[in-house]
């Protein structure tokens, strides 16, 4: 075990749960046995504490880092950006230029605020859903962050079943009079929807999804969410958060024909730095003027800066292309391999956000067997992989011959006891998303 382990043992008598991201614990990965922390990280290499470098196929940043980590470009912005100050009495006139930017690359909207982080923007969006609408139930499908209006789904009538519905996210803190206003639907079943908003009808304010996640939206799911909120006077926000940029410049909503009045962007905005932003219709954005949603921080210079760079950087090397070939021969590989071996996998993802699941009675011993073995091989591997534009051929041809003799290893294991063949613990299997 290196010196990142040791660290992250003290780290959990010091720090609640260890890290601030549930996605970022290495029990995620491999209990005793992930570097847990880095020294440092460019393109697509990592060195953790060791000075063990390794080559990221896993999620890149946890999806922050499109461009590939310390990008050159955008660090060159935010330096820039330090040493005229990153903070001040007055405004970052950059500010107005993102703004201006996002508006032109996504027409139907005319007005953006800017947050921090992609859960803070969410929640930023369903204040100004819910001020313009005055109502106060919100329906969704998907992920979109840590925040009460959110979590109040996990709040059931009787106490004992809280946090049953979506599973591994506690609501505990979580205000009980919220219960009932945050109302899941399922992804692509139309008649779910159809179902939920008849149910709960004067009641929903504010619609919200992703526009794609693990599949593509059905057109008939999608022109019933758009009719009957427009129908309904319904707020609709999509959540662009990790599907923002990766198929196309903006957001995915774009090319998949949902015009919603509502869009939200993180992580995948500014490469690795801090930025959130919210863009909508005029008529529903002013609303924000009509409750109290500031902070000293939202005004910073870095991450608009850092996002300004990163938009510049993804039109200039048609960064998204990029991003879907070499998503597509990691899934393709992933397929291929498999079969090769005898496994059975079951591959799914847009192209760019791409992961696999192992169809056996232990799913989880054999995905902490494969993280294991490639770890020995010099990969930060798990069972999903978020292509970047620094991934070059090689890294994924050098992954994919590590993959093939993983693939063999594991194809071994399960013809006996696959726990056998692990050196620590199994890993945790962290909060499952409703489809
Ligand atoms: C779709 C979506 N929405 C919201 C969030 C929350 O963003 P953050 O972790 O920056 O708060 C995430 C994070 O993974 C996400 O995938």
């Amino acid at each position: 075990m290196g010196r990142g382990q040791d660290l992250y043992k003290k780290a959990k008598k010091i720090i609640p749960g260890g890290t601030q991201l549930l996605s970022k614990r290495p029990e995620m990965f491999l209990p005793d046995f992930w570097p847990a922390y880095y020294s440092k990280a460019k393109g697509c290499k990592v060195w953790d504490l060791d000075g063990k470098k390794y080559t990221d196929m896993s999620y890149m940043g946890i999806g922050a880092n499109i461009l590939g980590y310390a990008n050159e470009k955008v660090n060159q912005a935010v330096k820039k950006a330090i040493e005229q100050s990153n903070m001040c009495t007055l405004n970052a006139p950059e500010e107005v230029e993102l703004a201006q930017l996002l508006i032109n690359l996504h027409p139907w909207a005319q007005m953006a605020r800017f947050a921090r982080s992609g859960g803070e923007a969410m929640a930023i969006a369903v204040r100004i859903a819910r001020a313009a609408t005055g109502k106060d139930k919100v329906l969704f499908c998907g992920y979109h962050g840590w925040h009460d209006w959110y979590l109040a789904a996990n709040l059931a009538d009787n106490k004992a079943l809280d946090g049953q519905l979506l599973p591994g996210l506690e609501p505990k803190g979580v205000p009980r009079g919220l219960r009932g206003t945050a109302i899941p639907f399922i992804y692509n079943d139309t008649e779910c929807f159809l179902k939920l908003i008849k149910k709960y009808s004067d009641e929903v304010g504010v619609v919200v999804m992703e526009p794609i996640r693990n599949f593509k939206p059905n057109k008939d799911f999608i022109s019933a969410i758009r009719s009957e909120t427009r129908k309904r006077k319904i707020v609709l926000i999509v959540d662009e958060v990790t599907a923002g940029w990766r198929l196309n410049l903006g957001g995915a909503h774009l090319t998949l024909g949902i015009e919603p009045d509502i869009a939200v962007f993180g992580k995948g905005m500014s490469n690795g730095y801090p930025m959130g932003a919210i863009i909508g219709k005029a008529k529903i954005m002013n609303k924000a003027q009509e409750s109290f949603i500031s902070s000293t921080y939202w005004t910073e210079r870095i991450g608009p800066v850092a996002a300004l760079a990163t938009i510049k950087e993804f039109k200039r090397l048609s960064v998204q292309k990029k991003l879907i070939t070499t998503g597509k021969m990691v899934q393709e590989g992933w397929a291929r391999l498999a079969k090769k071996h005898s496994l059975e996998i079951k591959v799914e993802g847009i192209y760019p956000l791409g992961h696999f699941t192992f169809i056996s009675k232990e799913p989880l011993v054999l995905k902490t067997l494969f993280t294991q073995e490639m770890l020995k091989k010099g990969f930060l591997a798990s069972t999903a992989f978020y292509a970047s534009y620094a991934h070059n051929k090689s890294d994924v041809k050098r992954y994919l011959q590590a993959t093939d003799e993983v693939f063999e290893k594991i194809a071994k294991a399960q013809k006996s006891d696959p726990k056998k063949y692990l050196d620590g613990e199994i890993c945790h299997s962290g909060f499952a998303r409703l489809a």
